[in-house]
């Protein structure tokens, strides 16, 4: 399907190649088909509006993003269509700093921005601009194959959207006039990379204002960036609720996966079919991934990012599988299961498992002691990994002189990290600065992950054979509670040995 030109004047007008593909079908254009298209419609069938349950949450974010920048307009966009190929866009995903504050989930809302107002009696209003869905006399309805409602469906309008969220909304084509209004009294603030066209409205209405521009405007946008970035460290209520249910939805996908291990391993694809047996359930139960799978047979679980998953899969290997739903709110759960594939774990794959194992428990045990930074838990993670490589003659130092900063030849079998934030992004708060992560205590609201892993590589030529091509990695999500404790979110989804096995045992009805 395409939409199409239409009169024959743009027919016979010559072509350029920008407008060529436009023509390969014929759309009637004719005043009185107009007329008609918008004539003899009825109540539209939709289903009733409901207040989200983000909505108590968006005046308290916006507060919280704005109270650095007193005075200031602050421009968050969601972001356009991207393009995947020629005239066909990827599914719309909003900025998740958009998300955050706007609550809106799912594929909403392509080219709304959502505006922190400066209020004179101080703080900041959040207004949402965005296209609401036109009249049904509009060409827009049936012509226009990005937001008519023949093609898309009937967007929302401005009160729905309001009933929705709580906020004041406003159409997308009155943002100029509201950007530019005090402009030069107010300064401006966006975050940038998200939406040019947005983005070269700012900077020209700044110039006009005698606003500074370009890269002397670069580190406050940034500083906005970074805020929005670290106000998302700490999950309130709904959000850790959403991404409880991430992870829920998350077991079913992997439950999933172990019914489909058997036609996995008689398919020459096999990794696929653990793909799309999580993926299926990703879209049933929520928006979808939060990122590629991995589903990584034998070998391929050494290659940390193996999305390409076009491996068979044998009995006899193990295969890690890193998965997560993403709901409709767009939070995300990071789950990482390494499977026997016939069900049991031999001895070696036992020993490698078991390792990575201790390693979460005592990762786990550093996050539940008072006073642990983030990267803390990296670190009790790693002694452990370094530790059994040692006992097993492979690493080739002490375990002190790994550890130690200049040392770090554990890293070889485990080079990734041992936990990052997780929430509307997969790898959340990636801008939040390193005293605000990496080297911040852990407080409560926190979700991360706890993932080691130990990969040996099968021309690896430092390792005994026998470890050669194994690669395991466990990953949980876990939350800081308020009492400071740390919960394993993910508790539900097996992972000791004997857990593991009596999962698929069941799962495949054995
Ligand atoms: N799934 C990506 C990660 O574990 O960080
Ligand atoms: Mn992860
Ligand atoms: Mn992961």
């Amino acid at each position: 399907m395409t939409d199409v030109p239409a009169t024959a004047a743009e027919e016979s007008a010559s072509e350029s190649m920008t407008t060529r593909g436009e023509g390969r079908s014929r759309r009637p254009d004719s005043d009185a088909f107009r007329a008609f298209m918008a004539s003899g419609w009825g109540e539209r069938i939709t289903m009733p509006l409901e207040r989200l349950g983000a909505a108590d949450y968006l005046p308290a974010r916006a507060l919280t993003a704005g109270q650095p920048f007193a005075g200031q307009r602050l421009v968050v966009p969601a972001g356009t269509f991207k393009v995947r190929s020629n005239d066909c866009d990827y599914r719309f995903r909003a900025h998740s700093a958009f998300a955050h504050l706007s609550g809106l989930g799912g594929e909403r809302e392509p080219d709304a921005v959502l505006v922190l107002e400066p209020k004179e009696s101080g703080g900041h209003e959040a207004v949402l601009y965005f296209k609401p869905r036109a009249s049904r006399t509009s060409k827009e309805f049936y012509a226009d194959s990005r937001y008519g409602e023949f093609w898309v469906g009937a967007r929302p309008s401005l009160e729905e959207v309001t009933t929705q969220t709580g906020l004041r909304c406003a159409h997308i084509d009155t943002l100029r006039d509201a950007l530019a209004k005090d402009a030069g009294q107010v300064d401006i603030r966006i975050v940038r990379g998200v939406d040019a066209h947005i983005e070269s409205t700012v900077e020209e209405i700044r110039t006009q204002a005698g606003l500074p521009v370009g890269e002397d405007a670069r580190p406050e946008d940034e500083r906005f960036e970074e805020h929005l970035s670290e106000i998302r460290l700490r999950k309130d209520p709904f959000e850790q609720a959403e991404l409880r249910r991430a992870v829920e939805v998350t077991k079913r996908g992997f439950d999933d996966i172990l019914k489909a291990l058997p036609r996995a391993v008689g398919h020459r694809r096999g990794e696929r079919v653990i793909e799309g047996a999580f993926g299926a359930v990703a879209r049933e139960e929520g928006n979808g991934l939060g990122y590629d799978t991995i589903a990584a047979s034998g070998n391929h679980a050494n290659t940390l990012h193996w999305i390409d998953n076009d491996g068979p899969v044998n009995e006899g290997d193990l295969v890690l599988v890193d998965a997560g739903v993403e709901v409709d709110s767009l939070y995300t759960a990071d789950i990482t299961r390494t499977l026997p594939v016939n069900g049991v774990f031999n001895d070696v794959q036992a020993r490698v498992y078991q390792a990575v194992l201790d390693a979460c428990e005592a990762a786990l045990a550093r996050a539940n002691e008072p006073g642990c930074r983030f990267q803390d838990v990296h670190d009790a993670a790693m002694q452990v990994i370094a530790t059994r490589l040692r006992e097993w003659g492979i690493l080739p130092v002490s375990v002190e002189e790994a550890l130690s900063a200049e040392g770090q030849q554990h890293r070889r079998w485990m080079p990734h990290g041992t936990c990052h934030h997780l929430g509307l992004d997969v790898h959340d708060c990636a801008q939040a600065r390193r005293e605000m992560y990496q080297e911040a205590l852990l407080e409560p609201g926190m979700v991360f992950t706890i993932e080691p892993g130990l990969y040996f590589r099968a021309d690896d030529e430092l390792i005994p054979a026998e470890y050669r091509g194994i690669g395991v990695r466990i990953e949980d999500d876990v939350l800081v509670n308020e009492d400071g404790s740390v919960t394993r979110i993910s508790e539900d989804i097996p992972r000791t040995i004997a857990e593991v096995e009596a999962w698929i045992a069941a799962a495949q009805g054995r």
